[in-house]
Parts: C-alpha cells; structure tokens; sequence
C-alpha cells in the first residue's frame, strides 16, 4: 500500500523508511533506521527526483504510482549515482520508459558502469545554471562534486524556492510519519545523528560543501528536500549554520572528547582521572571506549569537541587496534583545527603516544600537548601531579573556558567592594622581584620574553615557578612544548634588552636576530648568556590558571652560573635601566600616561579602563599620569 506525504500542492514525498538495515553503507550503524527520500512533482509535466534504495522499493513503486494517478513520467532528475538512491533506476526506467532522464555527463558514465543503462537511454544532460520548464515550475541545476560523491548535481526550483539538496543537509534515522524537520524537536532530539551523518558521510570534503554553501547563498531558498532525512521549510539558516561549522571544521563545543583503548581497565582508570580533574577545572567532557562505541560516533563527536585526547595501550608494539581503527578513520574524515594530547600505556615499551601522534601530524591546523602522560602498565600516586600537569595545559587550551578558582568565585563578594583604599594596586609595587628572560623553542624557531616572577618552591624535588603572561607567543610555546629556560639578568642588562625580549611578540618577530651572546643548552633552547649570571632548564611539572597569566612549576633539569654579577630587581630596573619620560619640549601642555613596567606612552585626558599595554601587555594601573 502506498504511504506519501505532500511537501507543498503539487510536491509529494514518494520514499521509504528502513528500520531492518544493520549498517548503512555497510558501515554505519543506524540504530533509528534511516530514510531513502524521492520527490514527485505534479505539473504540466511530471517529474520525479531520485529513486530509492532495493530496501524500500515496492512502497516507492506503490507511491510513484498512485502520486502520478495515470498520468505518465516526463522526467527522472538523478541527484547521484550511489545506489541508495539509483539501485531502481533501471526497474523505474522498465515501468515508465518514456522518461527522460536527466543528469550530468558524470551521472551518465556511472549509469553505465552501474548497469543501469546503455546508451539508448533517453537523457537531457545538463551543465550548471541549465534549465528545464516543466510548465508552473522552472529547474535549475547545481553542481556539487564530492557532496559526496564527484557527479552529484543539486536542483533548484526557482518557482517554489525547493532546493533538491541530495545528500546535503541529510540525516540518519528513519522519519516515523515525520517528514518535516519543524515537526520534531530536530535540534533537541535529532542533531547528534544529523552530525554523525554528515561528518562520516561528507566529513572529508569540508572544501566542496564550502564551494556548494557559497553557490547556495545566491539562492532564494525556501526549503530544503535532501535525500535522507527531514525536509526544511522553518529554521533552515539554523540548520545551514550547523554546515558552515562542520565544513570549516569548527568545533561546536568548547570542551574534551577522550576516547580511550584498555585493554585490563588501567588505561580507563587514568582516563576517567583525567576527565575527573578536567571537570574539576570546569572544562567540559565527554568519554568513549573505542572497544565498544562505533568509531562514526567517535568520528562525530570529534568533529564536535574543541579539544581532543586518545589514551590507549601499546599492542603488538602498536596503537591498541580499535583505537588504531578509530583514529585511521578519524584521518580520514580530515579532523583539523584541534588541540590534542595523548596517554600511553605500555607494560614493557610504551609506544602508542608516539604512533598515534604520527597518524595526526598529517592533519591540518593540528596542536599537540607535548606532555604525553606515559604509564607503565597503571598510573601510579607519583604520577598523579604528571596527570594533572597535563589536565592543566589541556584546559589552558580550551577557549573561552572561564576556570572557577577561589580568586574569581569570590569576585563581587564584599572583598570587591570593602574598605575603601583596601585594594590598592600600588601595594603590589613593594614586593620584591627579580628580572629574567624566558626562552623557549616552537619548533624550528627560538623566542623569548621577559618575566618579573621567577621564584623557586621547592627543594625536594628541586622546582622553579614562572608566571607568563597568556597574551605572550612563549605562554602557548610553554603550553606546547612543556620547557622553558630561565635566565637570571643582572644590574648590567642594558634598557635595549628590556627592549628586545619583552616589548614586541615572538608571533612576528625574530628576537634572536643579529644577537650572538647565546649557547644551546641540553634541552635544544637557547640560553642568554651576557647580563645573565645564571642559567636553569626548566620542564614543566603543573601549570596553574591565574586569569591573565599562567603559573609553569617547573622541574630543573640543568642549571649553570654564568658569572659572580649582581641580579637585578624590579626596582633596580626602574631607578636605574627604564629611561625616566620626558617632560613635552614642544611648550603645549598634553596629558600623557607613562607605562611604569616599559615607558610606552600613551596620550590623551582619560586612559579607558580596559588600556593594555601595547608593548608589555601591563594594564591601566601600571600608567602614571605625566602633565605637562
Ligand atoms: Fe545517500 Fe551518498 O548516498
């Protein structure tokens, strides 16, 4: 018996619903069935969009027949070639031979490889911005190569505004008497199998759906009929920012996707810890076990998360093979634009942090956590701090992610608004501090900067802190790469220093150039080595969110004294290296406000509240106002 539904008067939805199918494409488990949609259009002349799959095809034939009511087919419009949607083709073509078929000249030599035709077939090939009339309704044709596969060609009705999208903007599941998106709560209960539709389906071809999104715009579309899934007639540029983020591979969710591979449960333990001390941190996650969850969904919720972890055993002197599985999978799709970091387990040689990154490096726009949490056999209480090190440089990396700490929990309370002059910023001018240069490495390319907070915290291990300032090129290098050297400066370090180090970026500039007074040390960074009386090497054990700067506590790997000199101060610096400013030569009186950590000057009246530093990044409170 037929079972149709009318998309508008004279469009009717011919498809069917399969809720038997176990994997759909022979891969991809579709727990809610999934639908083969086809569109009948009644008009002067008829004209059916796409078939369907052998799955549902005696209620297709059963609705084409009954939509059409004795009248004949004109036209068959093939969207693409893949066999959910063509395999009865060539049965359609036995029962309606007077229909044209009409599609690109891709879709035709498929025809033919697929057996469907031969070429006494009768076609009307078309080209984009072709046109076919059927009487009420004008067609025009858009093609969209690798949307998903290289001959798919989209169809426009420019009379009713009805974009024939194939697989574009499709989703799993069956449709259960649903056939408009506005009909169920898509984004609340059908969006997660829409992602894990068009991410394992189209995933990889981000660029096309990009080249097909921008033909789109210049479309006055009023719904949308793709080949799966729910027809859009409400909330489409919703639904079409949803494809704009997937295409660009943007993630949806500032958060933490860790998907393990264990095979005793050890490797999980160290997980679930992670994800524990990540919550604890505020960052949102979430977890699979890639032995047991399908790798689409994996792939999906990869495409969903800004951040990324793998953790998983080493086998063979290899990735787990489920994880391995998952992650090939995951390549393939073309995951890019992503933070990740990884765990190995391994009871005698730890392997698969190193392979699993390999199989990432070939991805675009990729950026790894050099502290891999290596674990031989389970993690262990010495380790727990190595764990945590690593949860920290994760959330450092989530954006946007405001961490809640006692400091900013309390913010608002009566510590905010208390007594007044309780809080003046000039208090923190009395405390003492040195000067240093942080060096660090990203890659090929050496950097450096200038901090005031260098202090040892313990002795047993042996640990400096450092607070770098988040804005700063070495804060990420530091983040990245998990060392640093720290190089004491002494009273002879010239204002040019200051200068070099710590008043322009390492994004931009080479701070290394032309400078010679430099040795490598063990750990590949450089060192200074003039003005400098001491030297130490530094891999970064935690890592503390301050707000506008992070705290690195760091083991010292290596550390040399350069010289018997004097190290200098903060306020050594500013009593004796920072030039003092100038009073205005030129006899106009001007109100300037003089940065106090570098002397960049900054003029007008009023400094607005939220002045940063153009140069060392200090804000409002560090400026002292010169008249005059
Ligand atoms: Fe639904 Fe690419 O076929």
């Amino acid at each position: 018996m037929y079972c149709t539904r009318k998309v508008t008067e004279d469009l009717f939805w011919v498809g069917g619903n399969d809720r038997r199918l176990a994997c759909f494409e022979g891969v991809y488990s579709v727990p809610d069935g999934v639908s083969y949609n086809s569109y009948l259009l009644i008009d002067d002349r008829t004209v059916l969009f796409d078939t369907v799959d052998r799955a549902v095809e005696k209620v297709f034939f059963e609705n084409v027949e009954h939509v059409l009511n004795g009248r004949k087919l004109d036209f068959v419009v093939v969207s693409h070639l893949e066999p959910d949607h063509s395999a009865t083709l060539a049965t359609l073509l036995l029962k309606y031979p007077e229909a044209t078929v009409v599609c690109n000249q891709k879709s035709f030599e498929m025809m033919k490889n697929f057996g469907y035709t031969d070429d006494s077939l009768k076609t009307y090939l078309v080209e984009e911005g072709d046109i076919l009339n059927t009487g009420h309704h004008e067609f025009t044709f858009v093609m969209a190569p690798m949307v998903h596969w290289p001959e798919v060609m989209m169809t426009f009705d420019k009379t009713a505004g009805t974009l024939f999208s194939a697989d574009a903007f499709g989703a799993f599941g069956a449709l259960n008497g649903n056939l408009f998106a506005d009909e169920v709560d898509f984004f609340g209960d059908y969006l997660d199998e829409a992602r894990r539709y068009y991410t394992n389906i189209v995933g990889k071809y981000g660029v096309q759906v990009q080249a097909v999104l921008k033909k789109a715009a210049n479309l006055e579309i009023k719904r949308i009929c793709p080949l799966h899934g729910f027809v859009w007639r409400e909330k489409l540029g919703d639904y079409i920012e949803y494809y704009e983020k997937w295409s660009r591979y943007e993630p949806e969710v500032n958060g933490v996707m860790i998907a393990y591979a264990s095979v005793y449960g050890n490797t999980e333990n160290t997980a679930e810890i992670l994800a524990t001390m990540l919550r604890e941190k505020g960052v949102k996650v979430t977890m699979f076990d890639v032995s047991v969850k399908p790798e689409s969904e994996v792939v999906a919720a990869a495409f969903k998360y800004s951040n990324l972890v793998f953790a998983s055993t080493t086998y063979n002197a290899e990735i787990f093979v489920r994880m391995e599985e998952t992650l090939r999978d995951l390549v393939a799709h073309n995951i890019q634009k992503r933070t990740v970091a990884f765990i190995e387990n391994g009871s005698w040689a730890a392997t698969s942090g190193k392979k699993m990154r390999e199989l990432f490096e070939k991805c675009k726009d990729m950026s790894f956590i050099e502290n891999t949490v290596s674990l031989r056999s389970s993690l262990k209480e010495t380790q727990l701090a190595e764990l945590e090190a690593l949860a920290d440089a994760i959330a450092i990396t989530v954006p946007g992610i405001v961490k809640e700490t006692p400091a900013n929990a309390t913010a608002g309370s009566e510590g905010k608004t208390g007594a007044p002059g309780a809080n003046d910023p000039n208090a923190l001018f009395k405390l003492s501090y040195g000067l240093f240069v942080v060096t660090t490495k990203d890659g090929d390319k050496d950097n450096g900067c200038i901090t005031n907070t260098a202090i040892q915290v313990a002795s047993n291990p042996n640990r400096l802190a450092i607070a770098v300032n988040k804005a700063n090129y070495s804060h990420d290098t530091i983040v990245k790469t998990g060392l640093a050297n720290i190089c004491v400066l002494t009273e002879s370090a010239p204002f040019d220093m200051f200068t070099r180090f710590g008043f322009s970026s390492g994004r931009d500039t080479d701070k290394f150039k032309g400078y010679d007074a430099i040795k490598r040390t063990p750990n590949g960074l450089l060192a200074v080595t003039e003005h400098v009386n001491a030297v130490f090497s530094g891999k970064v054990v935690q890592t503390v969110d301050c707000g506008s700067h992070s705290v690195f506590i760091l083991d010292i790997t290596e550390s040399e004294i350069l010289s018997d000199e004097k190290s200098v101060t903060y306020a050594y610096y500013f009593d004796h290296i920072k030039p003092k400013p100038k009073r205005a030569d030129d006899g106009e009186k001007k109100t300037r406000w003089v940065c106090k950590i570098c002397g960049y000057e900054y003029e007008g009246e009023e400094l607005p509240d939220d002045f940063q530093c153009p140069l060392c990044k200090h804000g409002k409170d560090d400026f002292e106002k010169i008249e005059g």
